[in-house]
């Protein structure tokens, strides 16, 4: 779906309305452009959005589900007190160097915690270890969307905000019968969702700079 010119417009005017001047994030984004990332990293006023819900849950213990360039982590820890900690999953190697010298050049490497390797991996370990976290950003490939979702809810505790990106896709997430494996991804982390007690859940549409998406998000309520 084309969006109008007027609603990227908008973005650009929100973002200078409401934002603040910002170095940091400025120079992820721009060296995640120049060392040739894919172009996928939420946008400002995202970034701004993740952050207000850290500092909205007091959340002390993240997790990022596909890192990128770090951009959406470092607003995160960002948004986080001194002790504040998240772990972070990248499965390109060469991604996650880009995202760990971006990481140090934003000053916090010390709360920033980037693993290599497959999420489900990582997860699993996680989950083995007993670890829980109060915030989880589920940005990763879209064809284990349901499957990180599931991961997600075992390393929740009550309170535990979920988000996750990009269930929209421009629309293409309606096609019941789409072949896209990403699509196919959302749409059954969409159907598992509707088989959950004990979470509340509701989505935002989004427009802008990335184009016509989604997040869904889910607050724990109940003992896993
Ligand atoms: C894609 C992935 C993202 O995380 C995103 O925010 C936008 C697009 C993609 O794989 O197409
Ligand atoms: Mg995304």
């Amino acid at each position: 779906m084309q969006l109008s010119e007027t609603m990227v417009e908008m973005d650009a005017y929100l973002e200078v309305s409401l934002l603040r001047d910002d170095p940091v994030l400025d120079q992820i984004a721009k060296r995640s452009e120049a060392e040739g990332l894919v172009p996928h990293a939420v946008t400002p006023l995202q970034a701004e959005f993740l952050a207000m819900l850290i500092r909205l849950t007091g959340a002390k213990r993240a997790l990022e589900i596909g890192c990128l360039g770090g951009y959406s982590a470092v607003a995160m820890a960002r948004a986080m007190s001194n002790d504040g900690y998240i772990l972070t999953t990248e499965i390109d190697t060469r991604t996650a160097g880009v995202a760990q010298a971006n990481i140090d050049a934003s000053g916090f490497s010390e709360r920033i915690d980037l693993r290599v390797g497959p999420a489900m991996e990582v997860l699993q370990h996680q989950v083995e270890a007993g670890a829980t976290f109060d915030f989880v950003f589920i940005d990763a490939d879209k064809v284990n969307h349901k499957n990180y979702l599931e991961m997600a809810l075992k390393l929740a505790r009550p309170g535990t905000v979920i988000v996750a990106d990009n269930i929209v896709r421009g629309g293409a997430v309606l096609a019941a019968d789409s072949t896209e494996n990403s699509v196919r991804g959302v749409r059954e982390m969409l159907a598992f969702a509707r088989t959950l007690d004990g979470v509340e859940m509701t989505a935002l549409q989004t427009v802008g700079a990335k184009g016509y998406d989604g997040m869904a998000l889910f607050r724990v309520t109940s003992e896993r």
